[in-house]
């Protein structure tokens, strides 16, 4: 009763921002999104007898409070669904910083998934485990998978999973660690406030389901620039959305990195911006620009060199 999973983080391209259904984790529009091969977590799931609550580990450090709330109501749903009689042992390694708007709940909740379901023996496949994923964390539902991968936002739990979405050739992500810290206010409290608005939670979804077909056929078209372009925009699109509801992840030096992005453009380096709920820059480009663009992000911050990862897998 003891199984070890791991998953990679994924980047959104489009990205998933606000809920239409708090209970099912059921988003407002779908998302499209890249999971890389550099930062992930690893979790171990062990099913105890004698344990009276679940135990929770993360990088060595026993875990209590809101933290362990959450994977515990996680876990508890998993029991409900599958009949599990124990509680666990939750053992997790983050190879990725928590929190800092590097998508690390993505990676968290699809390893989790993945562990507690075959801990028990239950062989789910990739789309019940998306499914399941998607309720610990919106985002994990696409790092079940690897590559390039499409959210659709479904309707109800059954309609609400991710797949594989296509290819495109030597993209790489430069993830540029603006700040490792943790963020002062995370995403499931943030994206509550855009139900507040209701003009713009509708402007929101209309832009970002004209995003998500503009994206499809920049993959038919193979047009990484108009990928790019779009990527770039609806990421300050979310951003200028988040503002409008008073949260501001973003800071002078991500906004130093988002310049450097534009001056490389104009002199014809396809390099494009994205970021999450976090301070952070991802650099969407592709491979054979990396040598000319690394040092000069670097001037800037720490950089890590990112490309498409695999999806959850069991160790
Ligand atoms: O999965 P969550 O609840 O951490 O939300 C992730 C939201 C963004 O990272 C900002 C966008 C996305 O699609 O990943």
């Amino acid at each position: 009763m003891k199984q070890t999973a791991k998953a990679n983080v994924n980047i959104a391209l489009i990205k998933y921002w606000g809920k239409k259904n708090v209970e099912w984790n059921l988003p407002l529009t779908s998302s499209i999104s890249l999971t890389l091969d550099k930062f992930y977590t690893k979790t171990t799931v062990e099913y105890k007898k004698e344990l009276i609550e679940d135990h929770l580990y993360i990088d060595d450090k026993f875990i209590v409070g809101s933290e362990l709330e959450r994977v515990a109501s996680f876990m508890n749903l998993i029991r409900t669904i599958y009949d599990i009689p124990y509680f666990a042992q939750i053992t997790s390694y983050n190879h990725v910083p928590k929190k800092a708007g590097i998508a690390s709940s993505s990676s968290a909740f699809a390893a989790l998934a993945l562990a507690a379901t075959s801990a028990y023996g239950i062989n789910l496949d990739k789309k019940e485990l998306s499914t399941l994923a998607r309720i610990g964390s919106g985002s994990a539902a696409r790092s079940i998978y690897g590559g390039f991968v499409i959210w659709h936002e479904g309707h109800n739990h059954e309609t609400s999973y991710a797949e594989p979405f296509g290819e495109f050739e030597d993209v790489a992500i430069l993830v540029c660690m603006v700040d490792k810290n943790e963020k002062h206010i995370d995403s499931r409290t943030a994206m509550k406030r855009l139900n507040e608005n209701k003009d713009l939670l509708d402007q929101w979804i209309l832009h970002t389901n004209n995003a998500i077909e503009s994206m499809k056929e920049s993959f038919n078209e193979s047009d990484f620039d108009k990928l790019g372009t779009l990527a770039e925009s609806h990421a300050l699109l979310m951003h200028w959305t988040m503002h409008q509801t008073g949260v501001d992840y973003l800071n002078k030096l991500s906004f130093e990195v988002i310049e450097l992005t534009e001056n490389l453009r104009k002199k014809g380096i396809p390099v494009y911006a994205t970021m999450d709920a976090g301070p952070n820059v991802k650099i969407i480009t592709k491979k054979e620009y990396i040598k000319e663009v690394l040092p000069l992000y670097e001037q800037l911050t720490q950089v890590t060199v990112c490309y498409a990862g695999e999806g959850a897998i069991l160790l």
